[in-house]
């Protein structure tokens, strides 16, 4: 079945994230959540946004909506998404209309955040309303196709109130929420998180073919590494409020080149060969109140530790097919100009070469696990 809306005819749009610090009001002050990050979501692919819980992911999510709410706020930095300039700088009708309109977006646990005393048919009226959508009937149209796109009865899903929806079918409408609208770049939060094995790799597929089919621009946030694999093109890797690799998908699992990134790989249990090579990553996360303010955020659970990793922060830069920010990681740079073996040993590879053999001690054990759902609201 085609879906009523076609492509952009101007193409997927790009999103261009630079130097974007998020913080949040504490008692400790404001401290940020997101720091200093720069990142672009090529037009037309998936990017999978991984790290521990607490990492910054929702936090970075919402600021290409414009949308952190007090105590939080965009602090620094812009979000460029083509068609649309900087959204940081978006406000009142305009940034409402973007909203939905332009960038769809599917919040952490959508299956609860409809609003429990309407129908689905209603919530979606209220949605077109918002937006000023004059023919109602082709949105309501709409709707059912995307519904039953994803394998749903749309007449009767509309009618539905969300107490009589499973929590996939809930996931679904949260989806069709966010495109209904004929936004161009989506956000999906935690897409597939308490959902059911069949029903993951059901909604995986609905968004990779719906993302292809529209010719969006997507980013899918997760802890989960296997939901990156099956469904995204590049991965970026948060810690601690900064981005840490990005690159492609195959290369970067492939390969890990930041200690982390190999840490949240090296955790995977496999479902074939020895469980015991599984290995939890040491140590825990840090929260706001304890993410170093000067050096490398990750250093207290890292093997590779070194003197510099104390006072400066590793830039975030390319090692050829990837950005990586890591003093023990050579930058691309070093790759083009590599000819004695000395200056070899500084390769990602050459650098590795102590890591992935036994188990690794943190330097230092971290702070308190950040386990929350955070920022929820109204998919419109
Ligand atoms: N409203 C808020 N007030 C204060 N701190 C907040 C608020 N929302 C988030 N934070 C803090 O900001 C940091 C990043 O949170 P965020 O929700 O963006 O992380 P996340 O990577 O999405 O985590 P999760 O995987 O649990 O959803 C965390 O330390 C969190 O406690
Ligand atoms: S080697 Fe240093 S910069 Fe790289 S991840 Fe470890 S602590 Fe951070
Ligand atoms: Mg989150």
């Amino acid at each position: 079945m085609t879906l009523t809306t076609p492509m952009s005819p101007d193409g997927p749009p790009s999103v261009r994230i630079r130097d974007l610090t998020v913080v949040y009001r504490t008692a400790a002050g404001e401290l940020p959540a997101v720091r200093d990050v720069s990142m672009d979501l090529a037009p037309g692919t998936v990017t999978g946004l991984v790290g521990e819980s607490g990492s910054g992911k929702s936090t970075l999510a919402l600021s290409l909506l414009n949308a952190v709410q007090p105590p939080g706020r965009i602090s620094a930095g812009s979000v460029d998404i083509g068609g649309l300039g900087d959204v940081v700088q978006l406000r009142g009708d305009k940034l409402r209309q973007a909203r939905g309109g332009q960038i769809g977006y599917v919040f952490q646990a959508a299956q609860n955040s409809l609003n429990p005393l309407k129908t689905v048919g209603k919530q979606l009226l209220d949605l077109g309303r918002s937006h000023d959508v004059k023919d109602l009937r082709a949105l309501v149209a709409e709707a059912r196709d995307l519904l039953a796109r994803m394998g749903l009865d749309g007449a009767r899903v509309l009618d539905s109130y969300q107490h009589e929806l499973s929590g996939g079918m809930r996931q679904r409408v949260g989806i069709m929420l966010a495109l209904v609208l004929n936004a161009h770049v989506v956000v999906l939060d935690e897409p597939t998180t308490a959902l059911d094995m069949i029903t993951q790799a059901n909604i995986l597929e609905i968004i990779r073919e719906i993302h292809a089919e529209r010719g969006l621009t997507t980013l899918v946030i997760t802890h989960d590494i296997g939901v990156v694999a099956e469904v995204a093109d590049e991965i970026a890797v948060m810690y601690g409020g900064r981005l840490v690799e990005q690159g492609p998908v195959r290369a970067v699992l492939g390969d890990p080149h930041h200690p982390y990134t190999r840490g949240l790989i090296q955790a995977i249990p496999r479902l074939t060969g020895d469980i015991d090579e599984a290995q939890a990553l040491p140590g825990r996360p840090p929260t706001l109140t304890t993410i170093p303010d000067q050096g490398c955020v990750f250093r207290s659970r890292c093997a590779l530790r070194m003197d510099v990793c104390d006072t400066v922060d590793p830039l975030f830069q390319s090692t050829g097919d990837r950005m990586v920010a890591c003093h023990a990681v050579a930058p691309a740079a070093t790759f083009t100009t590599t000819t004695s073996e000395s200056e070899r040993e500084m390769t990602p590879s050459r650098a590795w070469s102590g890591i992935g053999s036994g188990r690794r001690e943190p330097a230092a054990d971290g702070d308190g696990v950040v386990a929350r759902e955070t920022n929820e609201g109204d998919s419109a």
